[in-house]
């Protein structure tokens, strides 16, 4: 049986393992925060290039994130002193910014959080740098695919495993394997709360879906098998074949009808290639 906690404004929210069921104004809160994320990558859009460092974009990062009037949530986030992670080819998630540049032919995730009036939107995408190989494209547009796929099942009345069932399905049909060490997370006031959100699992399974929940689903699919391992920095995970590993993430919200992205491109700069 699972537990569910109607959040109100004015209430301290807690990480106990409820699921927390927001009102209007968890909506609005989200909109906004989801919209400066998606600002903020529809401009990595336009700097992701080769030559360009990963410092200079996560400078980038943090300077639209406080210039919206937000803060990165990753920046002290558990020692993470970066606004940003950046995941280039076989890295998984969690990439530390630096001085390395991107090259022709790398494919890269972006993955920002920006914290706005005490909401988080977290939201990644992947970047092509100049010609890519045709494997690494379609493992990119089948990823995103993944995402949206999973999106799709989101609507009060599934379960949670509907979710992960649905994006396992399609990412095995092209004999890509799922990422099953990082999941999605429930999100919202806190950077990560219950439920975790995960990408491979049985339909039928889990709690059941209520609007007002928001969570992100943002699967991992990768080109080889599905294991990774951590590096020693104890961040940057990557796949334990050295095979090319893809991810896009959407912040959520469960609404009557189905539910609400809140981290949709204003510009429609969802998915690669982005002009
Ligand atoms: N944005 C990541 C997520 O989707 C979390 C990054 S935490 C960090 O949940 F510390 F690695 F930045
Ligand atoms: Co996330
Ligand atoms: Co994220």
């Amino acid at each position: 049986m699972t537990d569910y906690q109607h959040v109100t404004d004015d209430m301290t929210v807690y990480r106990d393992g409820t699921i927390k069921l927001h009102g209007p104004e968890g909506y609005e809160g989200m909109r906004k925060a989801g919209r400066l994320a998606a600002e903020i990558l529809d401009e990595m859009a336009t700097m992701v290039a080769p030559g360009v460092t990963t410092a200079q974009l996560d400078a980038r990062v943090r300077e639209m994130t406080l210039d919206g009037g937000a803060v990165p949530a990753t920046l002290g986030y558990r020692g993470y002193t970066h606004s940003c992670c950046i995941s280039i080819n076989h890295v998984v998630c969690h990439g530390i910014p630096s001085d390395k540049r991107l090259k022709e032919g790398d494919i890269v995730n972006i993955d920002v959080t920006p914290l706005l009036d005490g909401w988080h939107g977290d939201t990644s995408r992947m970047f092509l740098v100049g010609d890519v190989a045709l494997k690494a494209r379609k493992l990119v547009e089948v990823t995103y695919e993944c995402l949206m796929i999973g999106i799709a099942e989101a609507r009060p009345g599934a379960r949670l495993g509907d979710i992960g069932a649905a994006i396992q399905k399609h990412a095995e049909r092209h004999r890509y394997g799922v990422v099953r060490e990082f999941c999605g997370h429930g999100v919202g006031r806190l950077f990560h709360d219950a439920p975790e959100v995960v990408h491979a699992a049985r339909a039928g399974t889990g709690p059941e879906l209520r609007p007002g929940m928001f969570m992100t689903i943002e699967p991992m699919i990768n080109l080889g098998r599905a294991p990774v391992k951590l590096l020693n920095d104890g961040w940057t995970a990557v796949t334990r074949d050295k095979s090319l590993s893809a991810q896009f993430e959407h912040s959520i919200g469960i609404t009557e009808e189905g539910c609400e992205i809140f981290t949709k491109s204003p510009t429609g700069l969802d998915q690669p290639p982005y002009g």
